[in-house]
């Protein structure tokens, strides 16, 4: 009995068949016509193959195939499930030259080695011995509003978003969807271009510039993806003639890496076509006239330490993480995993790529030890499906794509940065760039880097900060170590941080305690880094025990005395440890031990007479900040 995969296919349409095998020869792709920017087709996998244009696609890519290969594939799909003769192929793909079986084998040889290269595992085209053929994976017909358009995904969460960005479709000609790599930007534009393509008689079209290096084949890809035909003096003014009057969409995806001529491309377009829609993704925005940026933010992650699975759950990225692993694995987590899965999202910073990613790892190891092993996020996270692209196979190649787009400038610049823990200002920002880097010229560096989706601009009352996402993080400092860079960087990151809270205990400065308060915990974990590096590594000890000493304010308005005095013991034992002891330095942990006692001590004459004597000790060789340290710490 034959199986009936073609999903759709009604007794009418399958009578025919067989004379629309006969006329498949006679087919011929008339490019420029408006009538062939519609086209139907079918998908099957990954694959799309439009009819009309006699094109195999896949994830929105062209696949090389021959047209009689393309025309054998046709007959085949058209009839999944069903046997179709070697006559009837010969027939469909040689309409008027007479050939032997032989070059049917041959293409039907080739067309199984372009689909097995890319889906390999996946058999899509079975041998029925001395009859024929029959094509053997389940097939879909392809509407004809969304030619090209991929699948459409289960969002989890962005209702808002997609909301959103659907309401600045009907205002705006052009909307970029931006964000870093593996937001959700194609995923959402997608889903968006689906759920308004009634709205667009003339039909949605996808392109995707991701697999184009050359900025000059857009317009050629663009008349592809339409069904036209590239090529002529002025590619550009041929679409843009084709499309005259039509209400259609036009989803292009991934233009970063073609700025500015995708942009170009684009303005041109949107100027030209009064009823045409753009909807772009890219890492960048384009800045055009009449473009709509919408930010793409990560997925939300659950801040508590210890929810249910069920609290966790009401989260996306936890949703995602855990939807990945039952597609996968046909497990359900369970309350004990809620913990570090939430966690793992954090640590991922929401971001719905990697923690695909770190989910593809469950089953072969258990959420609690995929944490402990998420340090190394670059090996861990490698494993991607291979359906997906070669960019977000692994959590390296998505940064590198983005990397590669960097200035020689901004990428020194945006290393350096990676030795911030916290999020820092533009000051910040100068002392670790290149020596003679102007306040301006860093500020302009900074949009550039924000625009590029690879740091985040935040807007506090304190004025603007900037922070780079954890996993962004991680990648630009072993970009850092590879060029040689980090010991550089992470001195003038301690010297910053010293530098930073010296000055802040000035008294002069009239600071309310909520205000210091709230300005140490936005710099603590930098200068928990800064003493790591100048204590911890032994890399500069007179830099950290200056840094410790000036620190001391810090862990008081915290309340961290144990870490505090924990600090200063191991300042003094690395003053101990060295041969010849900076005398100016090494009375100040001894002084700040003193101080820090005294917080903890009942006793207030006896903290008062060590006080004094750790004081005349260190006044002895160090008379300059002391006073204004003890002004607000003692
Ligand atoms: N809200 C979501 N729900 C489910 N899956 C999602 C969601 N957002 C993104 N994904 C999945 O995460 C992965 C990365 O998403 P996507 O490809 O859309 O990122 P992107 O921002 O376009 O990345 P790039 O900058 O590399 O193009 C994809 O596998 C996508 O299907
Ligand atoms: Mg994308």
């Amino acid at each position: 009995m034959v199986q009936r995969w073609l999903l759709g296919a009604n007794a009418t349409e399958r009578s025919s068949r067989w004379a629309t095998r006969r006329r498949w020869g006679q087919w011929r792709w008339s490019g420029g016509h408006r009538n062939m920017l519609s086209d139907s087709g079918y998908r099957f996998g990954a694959f799309e193959l439009f009819v009309r244009r006699q094109l195999l696609m896949h994830a929105g890519t062209p696949v090389r195939v021959g047209s009689r290969a393309i025309a054998i594939l046709t007959a085949l799909v058209a009839a999944a499930g069903d046997i179709v003769t070697k006559q009837e192929l010969i027939a469909a793909a040689w309409p008027t030259t007479f050939v032997d079986d032989s070059n049917l084998k041959v293409n039907v040889a080739s067309l199984r080695r372009a689909l097995e290269v890319i889906d390999p595992g996946q058999d899509y085209i079975a041998t029925v011995p001395g009859r024929g053929y029959r094509f053997i994976a389940p097939v879909r017909r392809i509407s004809t509003g969304t030619v090209g358009l991929p699948a459409k995904i289960r969002l989890i969460g962005r209702v808002d978003e997609s909301r959103d960005v659907q309401e600045r479709l009907t205002r705006n000609s052009v909307v970029t969807v931006s964000g870093t790599g593996g937001i959700g930007k194609t995923a959402l534009a997608t889903n968006v271009a689906h759920a308004v393509a009634a709205q667009f008689p003339d039909g949605v079209m996808f392109v995707d510039l991701a697999q184009i290096s050359d900025p000059q084949l857009i317009p050629a890809a663009l008349a592809l993806a339409l069904g036209l035909a590239a090529g002529g003096s002025e590619p550009l003014a041929g679409i843009v003639h084709a499309l005259e009057g039509q209400r259609r969409l036009l989803l292009i995806d991934n233009c970063e890496h073609l700025l500015p001529a995708a942009a170009s491309v684009i303005d041109r377009l949107s100027a030209s076509l009064e009823c045409l829609r753009i909807l772009a993704t890219s890492r960048e925005p384009l800045r055009i006239r009449g473009e709509c940026v919408y930010r793409l933010d990560p997925l939300k992650t659950d801040p508590r330490s210890s929810p249910t699975l069920s609290e966790a759950m009401a989260y996306p990225a936890v949703e995602l993480f855990a939807t990945r692993v039952c597609d996968q694995t046909g497990n359900e987590l369970q309350d004990a995993d809620a913990p570090s899965v939430a966690e793992i999202c954090r640590r991922l910073d929401g971001i719905p790529l990697a923690i695909e990613l770190a989910a593809t790892q469950i089953g072969a190891t258990t959420p609690a030890r995929l944490l402990e092993m998420l340090p190394g996020r670059f090996e861990v996270l490698a494993y991607g499906c291979r359906k997906t692209p070669a960019r977000q196979q692994t959590l390296q190649a998505t940064l590198d794509w983005g990397y590669r787009l960097l200035s020689d400038g901004e990428a020194v610049f945006v290393r350096a940065l990676s030795v911030f823990a916290g999020a820092f200002d533009l000051e910040g920002a100068v002392a670790l760039s290149p020596s003679g880097t102007l306040p301006k010229t860093a500020a302009d560096i900074l949009s550039s880097l924000a625009a590029k989706s690879f740091i985040e601009t935040d807007w506090q009352d304190c004025g603007v900060t900037y922070r780079l996402l954890a996993t962004t993080r991680a990648y630009l400092a072993e970009r850092l170590r590879f060029n040689g860079e980090d010991k550089e960087a992470r001195h003038s990151h301690a010297a910053f941080m010293c530098a930073f809270l010296e000055r802040g205990i000035d008294p002069s400065a009239v600071v309310a305690i909520q205000e210091r308060r709230r300005k140490f915990e936005r710099c603590l974990n930098d200068v928990r880094s800064a003493l790591a590096w100048t204590l911890g590594s032994g890399e500069d000890v007179a830099l950290g025990v200056r840094l410790a000493f000036a620190s001391l304010p810090l862990w008081r308005d915290l309340s961290l005395m144990d870490e505090c005095r924990d600090i200063l013991g191991r300042a003094l034992a690395q003053l101990d440890a060295m041969p010849l002891p900076d005398q100016r330095l090494s009375a100040r942990p001894q002084l700040g031990l003193a101080i820090a006692g005294g917080w903890a001590s009942e006793d207030d004459r006896s903290h008062r007479r060590a006080l004094e004597s750790a004081l005349q000790a260190a006044q002895k060789t160090d008379p300059d900040p002391l006073s204004q340290v003890l002004s607000c710490a003692a």
